[in-house]
């Protein structure tokens, strides 16, 4: 996959209406709507600006949540509106629609400087069926496509990777900036490189762990996918979570870093509970864990083995949490690790979702190099496929 792709910076913004493809879904207080993270809206702002201040008329598109093609007021956009102006410190436009009568006036009528926001994308099912018409019409009230919408780069829809066929198609500065540096980390990446995966399912990260496994020095795995890997190796897991249908992946990845000569590192004890509730007691057990308990979280041990295998990494990409971190008897090993990773000295990724909030958490987000904005795209880079949203423009 080619990541050497044209910017905003490879065309002339001046007296351009600009098609700016965002990552607007938010999460949003479901009783309230009010928007409890701006931070995917706050990404936006540097190539918003950008466009703007160089002369662009600019038409923000973007898809909140899963109407699935049906129009939810709960879902509109406005609210978006409202914080992109208070950020900006300028009126953004809102149209009533997508591609409707009012969206196309308002398109019309747009001058340099100014800027529309579209309602939510998803209101109309065509845009998730990737349908050419839609594209087309979304197009036709632009004459560039610019694409900053990292989070939705892994989905083929019409205004991720459709519209690219009646554009001139650039990237954005957020996306630029997460496939160069993801790019950079999987293609030439400064060594010892240390991946350390996470999260709930052996069967979310196959491709990941695959993938990685050809290309770094060290795999750290904990959460609650590597007891299906301890599994494996022959302990007893007690009441942990299991997918018993990978066992024999686990085994297979196993012998793959063996034959790669890629260290792969495993729990070697456990903080547990007796059953999965916020104020369970914690208890730390060696290596098997007893039929009654289950794995919450990596334990002492095991944290010291994981910062000794971060310490001195030349690079650190880092996708899913080491425990149930929302809980605060047993988010020790997921801290731990954070801090080792914040003060390891190399370049440090760490893919969106449930890492970006757990180091969020943690307290060391500012001391991490580049913390993505997208949850499935940053998982889907790390497997090394093919982004259709980065894919579909102008290679450099
Ligand atoms: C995300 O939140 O990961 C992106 O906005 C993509 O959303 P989707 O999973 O609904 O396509």
């Amino acid at each position: 996959m080619n990541y050497n792709k044209k910017t905003v910076y490879d065309f002339d913004p001046h007296g351009k209406k600009v098609l700016l493809r965002c990552d607007f879904n938010v999460p949003q207080n479901k009783a309230t709507g009010e928007i409890t993270s701006d931070k995917r809206i706050v990404a936006a702002l540097p190539t918003i600006k950008y466009l703007l201040d160089n002369g662009a008329a600019v038409i923000a598109c973007s898809h909140l949540g899963k109407p699935k093609g049906e129009w939810k007021e709960s879902l509109s956009l406005k609210p978006v509106a409202a914080r992109l102006s208070e950020l900006l410190g300028m009126e953004v436009i809102m149209a009533a629609d997508i591609i409707g009568e009012d969206a196309k006036a308002k398109a019309a009528a747009l001058q340099p400087g100014q800027l529309l926001l579209l309602e939510n994308l998803r209101f109309d099912k065509r845009e998730e069926k990737n349908d050419p018409e839609f594209a087309k019409e979304l197009a036709s009230m632009a004459e560039v496509y610019v694409s900053d919408a990292f989070g939705t780069v892994h989905r083929a829809h019409a205004s991720t990777a459709g519209v690219a066929a009646y554009l001139p198609a650039y990237a954005g500065m957020l996306v630029e900036k997460e496939i160069s540096v993801m790019g950079k980390a999987l293609s030439d990446p400064a060594r010892p490189f240390v991946a350390i995966l996470g999260g709930a399912k052996v069967s979310d990260k196959i491709a990941v762990i695959n993938n990685l496994l050809e290309k770094a020095d060290t795999v750290i795995v904990g959460g609650g996918m590597a007891y299906t890997f301890k599994l494996a190796q022959g302990h007893t897991i007690g009441k942990s979570l299991l997918e018993a249908d990978r066992v024999e992946y686990a085994k297979e990845m196993m012998a793959k870093a063996e034959e790669k000569g890629v260290k792969l590192l495993l729990p070697v004890d456990h903080i547990c509970a007796a059953e999965f509730s916020v104020d369970a007691e914690p208890v730390v057990t060696g290596e098997d864990i007893p039929e009654d308990m289950m794995g919450m979280d990596i334990g002492p041990r095991t944290v010291e083995l994981y910062k000794a295998a971060v310490q001195g990494a030349g690079t650190v990409v880092w996708n899913g949490p080491m425990g149930v971190f929302e809980f605060a008897n047993f988010n020790k090993g997921t801290f731990a690790v954070a801090e080792a990773v914040a003060n390891c000295g190399g370049v440090t990724i760490i893919g969106g979702g449930d890492s970006a909030s757990a180091v969020e958490k943690s307290g060391y987000a500012e001391k991490i190099t580049h913390i993505s904005t997208g949850g499935g795209a940053s998982l889907e880079f790390l497997e090394g496929k093919e982004l259709p949203g980065v894919a579909c423009l102008l290679d450099k």
